[in-house]
Formats: C-alpha cells, sequence, structure tokens
C-alpha cells in the first residue's frame, strides 16, 4: 500500500480521482488543496477515515508542501486555476498557482525523489481550424491562446525542464474537455443543465461553431491511473475519447434531454480570443499503454451527467446566483 498525494482534489477531476483511487486501489489518500471558490468539501464527504486525509492549504506554501510530499510515494498535481474567462478578467492567481504552485511541488519532488504525475490540458496547443484533418498529438508545438492556458504550457515546460535537468521521475497528460459529476457550474455544460433545471434560457457564446473534444471524467482518470501504472517516465500523453462536438450540438442536445425545445437558448458574447477547435489524437496512449475509453456514447454520459446535478442541487445551488452575476456583468 502506498500515499498518493493529489493536489487538487476537492475540484471536479480531482475529488473524481480520488475517488476512484479509494475503491480501485488499496493505496491511501492524502489531499493538499487550498478551497478556492471551484474547491468544495462536500466533493470528498463519505470517503473512509484510515485512508483519507484532507488538508487545506496552497501548493505555492513551500514549507508545507514539502512535508506532504516528504510523507507520500506519489504526487498527482491537479491544482489549479482552471476557468479561461476568470483568467481572461484577472491572470494574477494563474500565473501564481500554475506556474509557481507546480515549480514548488517539482522542487519538492526533486529533494524527496517521488513520482510525479503533472495534469495538463490540450489548450496548450492552440486551436485548430474546423477542417484540419490533423488533431494534436505529442509532438504538435505549443500555442497556447489564453492566460489560462499560456500558464498550463509554463507548467508542462517546468515539468520536463526539471526532468531533463535535475532527474526528476515524472510524466504529463494533455486531456481534452472533461464532462460529469462535481464540476463546478461556471463551466459550459454543469451551468446549462443548472439554468435549465431553474428554467433560465442556456448561454451559447457567439454562434456556438467552437468544437469541444469532450470526454467523460472517469475516462480521463483512468488514463491517469494507467499512466502511473505503465507510464515511461520523461514522457507526455494525450488523453481524449474521439468526443468532438460543437457548443450548439451540445446545448440543443441538453435542452432534448432536459425535455425542452432544442432552441430554447440564447446567443450572448462570444469569449476574447475564443478557440476554435480542440480535437486529440490519443494513439499513444491506446496503442503503448493499451488505455480504452469506457464512455462512448455521449447521449448517455450527459443524462446520467444531468441525473447527478438534478440529484445533488445542495451541492451546487449555494454558488449559482454568484456565478451568473459574474457572467451578467460580460454579457454572457
Ligand atoms: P477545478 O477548478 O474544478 O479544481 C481546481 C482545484 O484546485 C480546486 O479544488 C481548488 O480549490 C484547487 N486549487 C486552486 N488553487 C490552489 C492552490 N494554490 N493550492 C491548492 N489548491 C488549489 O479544476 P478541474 O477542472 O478539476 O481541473 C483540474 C486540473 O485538470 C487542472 O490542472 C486543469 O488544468 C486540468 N484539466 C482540466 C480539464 C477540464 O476539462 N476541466 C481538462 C484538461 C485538463
Ligand atoms: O480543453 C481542456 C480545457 O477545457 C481545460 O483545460 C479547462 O480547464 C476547462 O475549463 C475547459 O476549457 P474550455 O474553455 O473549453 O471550457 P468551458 O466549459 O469554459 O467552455 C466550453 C465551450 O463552451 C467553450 O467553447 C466556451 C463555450 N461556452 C462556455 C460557457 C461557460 C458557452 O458557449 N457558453 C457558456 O456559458
Amino acid at each position: 500500500m502506498s500515499i498518493v498525494l493529489v493536489t487538487g482534489g476537492a475540484g471536479f477531476i480531482g475529488s473524481n480521482f480520488v475517488r476512484r483511487v479509494l475503491e480501485a486501489t488499496d493505496d491511501s489518500v492524502l489531499v493538499l488543496d487550498k478551497l478556492t471558490y471551484a474547491g468544495n468539501p462536500a466533493s470528498l464527504t463519505g470517503l473512509p477515515d484510515d485512508r483519507f486525509e484532507f488538508v487545506r492549504g496552497d501548493i505555492c506554501d513551500r514549507e508545507l508542501v514539502d512535508r506532504l510530499v516528504a510523507r507520500a510515494d506519489t504526487v498527482v498535481h491537479f491544482a489549479a486555476e482552471s476557468h479561461n474567462d476568470n483568467s481572461l478578467r484577472d491572470p494574477e492567481p494563474f500565473i501564481t498557482t500554475n506556474l509557481y504552485g507546480t515549480f514548488a511541488l517539482l522542487e519538492a519532488v526533486r529533494k524527496h525523489d517521488k513520482r510525479f504525475h503533472h495534469i495538463s490540458t490540450d489548450e496548450v496547443y492552440g486551436d485548430l481550424e474546423l477542417d484540419d484533418p490533423e488533431r494534436f498529438r505529442e509532438t504538435t508545438s505549443y500555442q497556447p491562446s489564453s492566460p489560462y492556458s499560456a500558464s498550463k504550457a509554463g507548467s508542462d515546460h517546468l515539468v520536463r525542464a526539471w526532468v531533463r535537468s535535475f532527474g526528476v521521475r515524472a510524466t504529463i497528460s494533455n486531456c481534452s474537455n472533461n464532462y460529469g459529476p462535481r464540476q463546478h457550474i461556471e463551466k459550459f455544460i454543469p451551468r446549462q443543465i443548472t439554468n435549465i433545471i431553474d428554467g433560465v434560457r442556456p448561454k451559447l457564446y457567439g454562434q456556438g461553431r467552437n468544437v469541444r473534444d469532450w470526454i467523460h471524467v472517469d475516462d480521463h482518470n483512468s488514463a491517469v491511473l494507467r499512466i502511473l501504472e505503465a507510464g515511461e517516465i520523461g514522457q507526455t500523453y494525450l488523453i481524449g475519447a474521439d468526443g468532438e462536438h460543437d457548443n450548439k450540438t451540445v446545448i440543443e442536445l441538453l435542452l432534448r434531454l432536459m425535455g425542452q425545445p432544442a432552441d430554447a437558448y440564447d446567443h450572448v458574447n462570444d469569449r476574447p480570443g475564443h478557440d476554435l477547435r480542440y480535437a486529440i489524437d490519443a494513439t499513444k496512449l491506446r496503442t503503448e499503454l493499451g488505455w480504452v475509453p469506457t464512455y462512448s456514447d455521449f447521449a448517455s454520459g450527459l443524462a446520467a451527467t444531468i441525473d447527478w446535478y438534478r440529484a445533488n442541487e445542495a451541492w451546487w445551488r449555494p454558488h449559482k446566483s454568484a456565478v451568473e452575476a459574474k457572467y451578467a456583468t460580460q454579457g454572457q
């Protein structure tokens, strides 16, 4: 049995990862999370006391990070400022957490010689034209568009430098857009689900031609576990499940699944610098590590996600009015 330190374990993907590790392995989990607006302790209830510990703290606190890394066997680094729209309003926390916080973790894993896995995003590659036959691969050059994606790109470069210069035992994964339970309601899919529950028309940025490559959060996390088991140190793996859909199609599907007319949505102001299309070629992960996703049907994955938000209103309701007030100030 070993100890996995999960940074950002009270967030969307991190909390689902913690549950999966506790269910699928004998490992213990130690979570380090600052509980920013995006961290929700309610995402970590009902976990076994003897194998789960939560520490509230900042990944930029080097003394705390050093102490926790010393106790762990493996570090899986999810903690980040994660929302593009927020990075356009105020980039500073993205620079601090995503760059300095990753640096603090790298210094600690270097000192204590611990295995490190860095969770990153496909947004580091910029965007693709709608008709581009190429998809992102591990060899695609970096071209981030927003302060968020630029800070994640910088954190990836830090990890590679620590591997090459200091021999840190690290891997990186860059995943496409996740959906599923416990995603903050500022994000596209849960924002629209909770709007429809509230009888409010969903909000589509611009014309909604932008394409995202959707993957269920459990498929993302099964890929991360596979990389921890069999990934080669120093390597990067792209994670995606061939789930490209444009935003207009996703809104129409959500409306239909929730019993509303498919055209009952509003067009709102577009996101400045809005990336047009993301698409992942996950051949390396599939062929070298034998990973396969389990959620092959997007509509049923969305239907289960809708059910989760309907059944867990107490989880999201306290945040709804503040999220919508923030969007209203920018006509979104
Ligand atoms: P999230 O915003 O839901 O959760 C982030 C968590 O990190 C929160 O619990 C927050 O409290 C914590 N955190 C933030 N700053 C911190 C700090 N300084 N110290 C300690 N904890 C801090 O994010 P998410 O959507 O779960 O994303 C997790 C990771 O996955 C991020 O690194 C993100 O870049 C990456 N990623 C996300 C997606 C996606 O679709 N959501 C896709 C690919 C990659
Ligand atoms: O690709 C991976 C990335 O996916 C992650 O790195 C990010 O952490 C994650 O937030 C996500 O980024 P996006 O910017 O793609 O996700 P978001 O949910 O904010 O938006 C998805 C798409 O929907 C995007 O094209 C913008 C659009 N959108 C978003 C909102 C909130 C709308 O049309 N209306 C909305 O209300």
